[in-house]
This record gives structure tokens, C-alpha cells and sequence, in this order.
């Protein structure tokens, strides 16, 4: 078959079928052999310039050439963060189902902005939006939400609601308040937003890492005192760190007797709602006016997909309705949403179908197992550390990640021959491409964090990165 003229950009019928199923079958290599491969790929730049510097490409080069060379040189050179070893910052377990899904709404170019151009994606983003709703205990009925690029976007998102509906246009009286252990995302959506340092309250965490109620209570009476407008408290339902839950209840009760609008970040822990087991430590979590899940970490999608829940849908519309003119003949009736209405962006990519064709394929029992069989590994590894002399749990399994550091207990090292012992114990597993182990800080000691949340992940896979570290750390002691 004779191929269009090459400015339309396209292949003949057979080339692209071709290339799709060949696609595919990288794809299905990928998935079945990942435990196969390294979850590391270090390089330096020169390494990378070396392999990868082109020249703007003025005419075409065969298609299987280019996807071979993609293959070869640009996808099999990361990192798999969806490795079974990969148990580092927050890994992105992904399924295969989330993957074909994008590149399904990525090959139909769905715009899940508006109801017009897409009302079966957008209707379809409403259910989802709805099943992660009842989850949550939020109103089906009231509250809304939308799907973004991650987390990040998420809070931000929140944020802009929050100051949007409680302060209207002047925010330079309104405090915000969120722990030390809160995520890095939530500072740079306030330094997005203009709020200055001295507008953001940073509540120091008592010994599980939570947010102290005290001090956060101290701090927003003081505030009131000095005739400042307490405008948001922003809780952890899992800390980046130590997976700590802030105690959520309690701090509804009191943005509540305070009328301060009470955030969650749960872009992390958020799916341990799923699991029997914890799911109590999430008590409150409902209380929420705005909460941030990710989707693309612990409900297993391929990157990117956040998401936003509110209370109450008005409060997006209210924030983020524009009317321009040539969106007049888009708008609709009142029941069609347009989710360009809800967030940021106008033109975005079909996220929901991800979640909506995992969910559906698997079911969410499969999801539930999943998050209960991450918490058990955590609790069961931390139970082997507890029980060897060489290693001191310095934060306990809590939804599904772990800290420890290499600490034998007939040896008394200074803490900083320890700290530099840990450090090379990271460094070594991750040069020697043995699985991704990164270090953290706790409490002014540098310990090895897990965080457990990929179902391919087995007990063996951990022990064998244990005893890695433990012949690594006996041959440099
Ligand atoms: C608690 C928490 N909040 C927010 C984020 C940011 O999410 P994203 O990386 O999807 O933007 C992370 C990422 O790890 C996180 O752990």
C-alpha cells in the first residue's frame, strides 16, 4: 500500500499496523522481563551527549529505524521505576491495562476539556471522579473534583480553591499552615501563588512525624491574636518520608471550630484507604474540603494522572471559570460540565480512561489486595530488621514505607561513621545497580527509606537488597 504524501504526516495502513503491533510487542517485553532488568541506569551528561546528540532531522528516516533507536537508546537507558527493586522516593508501581489506555486516548486525541467536544470522556471522568468520591466518604452528589497532571498540580490546585473561596482577591492578611514533614509540592504551589514567607507557618512534627496539634494550635491563636486571618491547614494523610498520617480528625475538629479550610495532601497515603488494615488511620480523611490523591503512585497508573477532590463542585467553577468569546458556543447547559471550568488547564489529555479501564479490568478487590499485601511486606521486613543485630528501625512500618539504618548493636559508632556507613550502603546498591535504595534524613540521621508500594515487589526481592547491604556494609567496617 502506497504511503500519503509525507506532509500529511502519516504511514500507510499496513506500516502503522506494523509499528502498533511491533509497539505493543516492546511493550508486553517490557512488562514480562522488567524484574529481569536493572532498576537503575546511572549516566553522566557526556554519557548521554555521546549517545543522543542529533542534529534537527530536516528529512524522514524509516519508522521501524527511529522506534528501534527510541527502543534501543532512549527507553532501555532509565531507570525502571516500575521495578520490583525500585524502592525509592514514591516508585510508580503502573499496570498494563493504564498503559495501553493512554496511548488509546492519546491515539483518539481525546480533549477531556469540555462537554462538547468530548461528552463520553468527560462523562466518564465524572463516574471516576464519583467512584474515587465514594472511597473517600466525600458527597457524591456535591462534592467534585478532576483529574491533573500529579499531585503537585493537585495541591496547587487546591490552594488557588481555597484562597479563591475564602479570601476572594485579597490574600495578604490569610497564614497557612502544614509540617515540616509536608510535601516540597505544597511550598512551591504557595511560592507559586505569591504567599510570602511570613504568611506560611511551619508546625514542627512530634517524634512519629506527625504534625503537633499543640503547636500548630499555638500557632494559628497566636496568629489571631496578631490579627491575622488563619486561612488553611494543610495535613499529610502519608508523608513522603515516613508515610506518618497527621492526625486528621482532630485537625477537621479544629479547622472547623476555627472555620479554617482544612486541605489534605494523601498523594501518597491516600490509597490506604483500600486496605482493611489501615484504613483507621485515615479517620477524618472525609472531613477534608479539598483532598489530593495520585493515582499515578499507590492506585498503580502509568504516569501522569493526579487528582482533586472537593466538597463542594461550586467551589472549582467559582474559582476557575473564564468566559472567553470563542468559548461562547462550548459553554452548555449547567449539568454538561467542562472540566477546563474545574482547573488550570484547557486542552487536556483524557487522564480518567486509565483508571476507568484498570478499575473495570481488574476490579477494585485487586486494588484492595494490592495496597494490603504493600502494608503486610512493610511490616513483615520490619519485623526481619527488628529481629537482626546489624539493623535499628528508626520509623516503623507505616502504609507500606520503612526506615532503617545500618546500626550493629555490639559496635557503638559515632553517628557520624554511621551516617557515612548508610550513605555508602545507598550509594553501593544503587552503583552497583542492585535496586534503587535511596537515603533520607530522620531526625539528623541519614537512614534508608522503602517505601513498598509496587505488588511485584516480594519478600525475596527485599532480603537479597538486605543482605547486599549487609555483605557491602561487613566488607567496609
Ligand atoms: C505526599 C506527596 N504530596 C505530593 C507529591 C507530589 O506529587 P507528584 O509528584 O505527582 O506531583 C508527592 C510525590 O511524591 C508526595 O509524596
Amino acid at each position: 500500500m502506497v504511503r500519503p504524501p509525507l506532509h500529511q504526516l502519516e504511514l500507510s495502513k499496513d506500516e502503522m499496523r506494523r509499528y502498533g503491533y511491533e509497539v505493543v510487542d516492546h511493550l508486553v517485553e517490557h512488562f514480562t522481563t522488567l524484574a529481569d532488568k536493572s532498576p537503575v541506569q546511572l549516566a553522566t551528561r557526556q554519557q548521554m551527549e555521546s549517545l543522543l546528540t542529533e542534529t534537527l532531522p530536516m528529512s524522514p528516516t524509516p519508522p521501524e529505524e527511529v522506534l528501534n533507536h527510541v527502543i534501543e537508546n532512549v527507553l532501555n537507558k532509565n531507570g525502571a521505576i516500575s521495578h520490583p527493586k525500585a524502592y525509592s522516593f514514591v516508585p510508580g508501581p503502573s499496570n498494563f491495562i493504564g498503559s495501553l489506555a493512554d496511548a488509546l486516548s492519546s491515539g483518539f486525541n481525546v480533549f477531556a476539556g469540555s462537554w462538547m467536544a468530548s461528552p463520553a470522556a468527560t462523562q466518564i471522568e465524572i463516574i471516576v471522579i464519583n467512584w474515587l468520591l465514594e472511597m473517600f466518604h466525600f458527597p457524591v452528589k456535591q462534592g467534585g473534583g478532576l483529574f491533573t497532571s500529579g499531585g503537585s498540580m493537585a495541591n496547587l490546585t487546591a490552594i488557588v480553591t481555597a484562597r479563591r473561596i475564602r479570601c476572594g482577591e485579597d490574600f495578604s492578611n490569610s497564614t497557612i499552615y502544614l509540617s515540616d514533614q509536608a510535601h516540597s509540592s505544597n511550598i512551591k504551589a504557595l511560592n507559586i501563588l505569591g504567599f510570602k514567607k511570613m504568611q506560611v507557618r511551619i508546625i514542627p512534627t512530634d517524634l512519629e512525624f506527625r504534625i503537633s496539634l499543640n503547636k500548630l494550635k499555638n500557632a494559628i491563636y497566636a496568629d489571631k491574636l496578631a490579627g491575622k486571618a488563619p486561612l488553611c491547614v494543610i495535613a499529610s494523610a502519608g508523608t513522603t518520608n515516613t508515610g506518618s498520617i497527621d492526625p486528621l480528625d482532630s485537625l477537621a475538629d479544629l479547622c472547623k471550630a476555627e472555620n479554617i479550610w482544612f486541605h489534605i495532601d494523601g498523594a501518597y497515603g491516600g490509597a490506604a484507604i483500600l486496605a482493611k488494615n489501615s484504613n483507621q488511620l485515615l479517620k477524618g480523611i472525609e472531613r477534608a474540603d479539598s483532598l489530593t490523591v495520585d493515582p499515578h503512585k499507590w492506585f498503580f497508573q502509568p504516569y501522569e494522572i493526579g487528582c482533586l477532590l472537593v466538597k463542594d463542585y461550586n467551589w472549582l467553577t467559582e474559582t476557575f471559570t473564564e468566559k472567553p468569546e470563542y468559548l461562547r458556543d462550548v459553554e452548555g447547559n449547567s449539568s454538561e460540565i467542562n472540566f477546563y471550568d474545574h482547573g488550570v488547564q484547557l486542552t487536556r489529555s483524557f487522564r480518567a480512561l486509565k483508571l476507568y479501564m484498570s478499575l473495570k479490568t481488574f476490579g477494585l478487590d485487586a486494588f484492595k489486595q494490592a495496597v494490603k499485601y504493600n502494608i503486610d511486606l512493610a511490616q513483615k521486613v520490619e519485623k526481619v530488621l527488628r529481629q537482626s543485630d546489624q539493623w535499628e528501625v528508626v520509623s516503623s512500618a507505616t502504609i507500606a514505607v520503612i526506615n532503617f539504618r545500618f546500626n550493629p548493636l555490639n559496635q557503638s559508632y559515632p553517628e557520624s561513621k554511621l551516617d557515612e556507613i548508610n550513605q555508602l550502603i545507598s550509594q553501593h546498591i544503587i552503583e552497583s545497580g542492585e535496586a534503587l535504595l535511596a537515603t533520607t534524613v530522620l531526625q539528623n540521621q541519614v537512614v534508608l527509606r522503602m517505601c513498598l508500594i509496587n505488588p511485584r515487589t516480594s519478600y525475596e526481592h527485599v532480603m537479597e537488597t538486605i543482605t547486599h547491604c549487609e555483605n557491602f556494609a561487613a566488607g567496609v567496617l
